[in-house]
């Protein structure tokens, strides 16, 4: 078995710097991983308590660390972080998720994550019903390709869902490899060099495990579990995601109004969260030169009011 690279927390030093202000409170860090950041909170904070989530039973290791470290200070819930506000018992004062995955999951081929290594087409983070072997193999020709242009913003997402569908009538499609095989036979190689089947592999890993749903849900989680003054910190990777939470602080600072289409009348929330990031914080040369990984990474802050 690969040996995986240990995870570098992205963005570290802004996110543990937002929090400064509530430096006695307790945060939820909903996206624990290998624990840099539930760690640096608790090393630079001495008042700081922290429940930690995550899906990955597999982190259990890194979680043992931190509680013979921090024994009281640290709880951690072995959960979605979209579930946040049925597990809490209190309200808190900071919130921070790092989403995505983290470098010992990409990294491990039997994960299926990545369409660099071969391994089983699996891609969940946790124990979501189906994995990606599923989805490629059972479900419409229509349907992958909604999958793959609404998550990957694959403009090609039709042909290759035509593509999958006539390879899985001859064999199943069960290994990254086959997947990106196919994907690469009827996809010419992107002029920026990227590999055309990185955005198919995106689409299935987010909808394998829900994660705009899961970012939707602890954002609302966020308005109701916030104290006054309690920070909001949200580090993604893709423009999916991001649109998400710049679209949730604008909202609730009042900034843009609440298009839903179930409550067509609701107005602009007149500040709920105040914007601490009028521009999303992005790493340093420095830090990229050290992590490339922290490339497309935008940190953004909200403040409840
Ligand atoms: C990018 S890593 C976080 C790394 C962490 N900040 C650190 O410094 O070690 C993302 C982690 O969040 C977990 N995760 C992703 N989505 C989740 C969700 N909806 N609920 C709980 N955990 C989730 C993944 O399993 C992974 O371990």
């Amino acid at each position: 078995m690969l040996q995986s690279a240990p995870h570098i927390p992205v963005l570290l030093e802004p996110v543990v710097r937002g929090f400064e202000p509530v430096a006695g409170g307790l945060i939820v860090d909903g996206t624990f991983g290998a624990g840099g950041y539930t760690r640096a909170l608790l090393e630079n904070y001495p008042k700081m308590r922290v429940i930690a989530f995550d899906r990955d039973k597999t982190v259990m290791p890194f979680v043992q660390q931190i509680a013979l470290n921090f024994k009281d200070r640290f709880q951690f819930i072995q959960d979605c972080f979209g579930n946040m506000a049925q597990h809490l018992k209190e309200p808190v004062q900071g919130i921070v998720l790092d989403l995505g995955v983290s470098s010992m999951q990409i990294d491990q081929p039997a994960r299926g994550f990545s369409f660099r290594f071969d391994g089983p087409l699996d891609m969940r983070m946790g124990t979501s019903e189906k994995c990606a072997a599923d989805v490629v193999n059972q479900f419409s020709e229509d349907k992958i390709a909604d999958i793959l242009y609404q998550y990957g913003e694959e403009k090609a997402s039709r042909r290759i869902a035509r593509a999958i569908c006539q390879a899985r009538e001859k064999a199943l499609i069960q290994t990254t490899a086959q997947l990106a095989h196919i994907i690469h036979q009827v996809m010419p190689r992107p002029k920026d060099g990227a590999d055309s089947a990185a955005r198919s592999f995106q689409a299935l890993r987010i909808f394998v495990n829900d994660e705009l749903g899961e970012l939707e849900r602890a954002l609302a989680a966020s308005k109701l579990l916030l104290t006054s003054g309690g920070r909001l910190e949200v580090v993604s990777f893709h423009s999916l995601e991001d649109r998400l939470v710049k679209n949730f602080l604008m909202e609730q600072a009042g900034v843009k109004r609440h298009v839903n289409k179930y409550a067509p009348d609701s107005s602009a929330q007149k500040g709920n969260f105040k914007i601490i990031t009028k521009k999303p914080i992005v790493a340093s040369e420095e830090e990229l030169r050290q992590n490339p990984r922290a490339n497309c990474a935008k940190l953004r802050i909200g403040e409840k009011q």
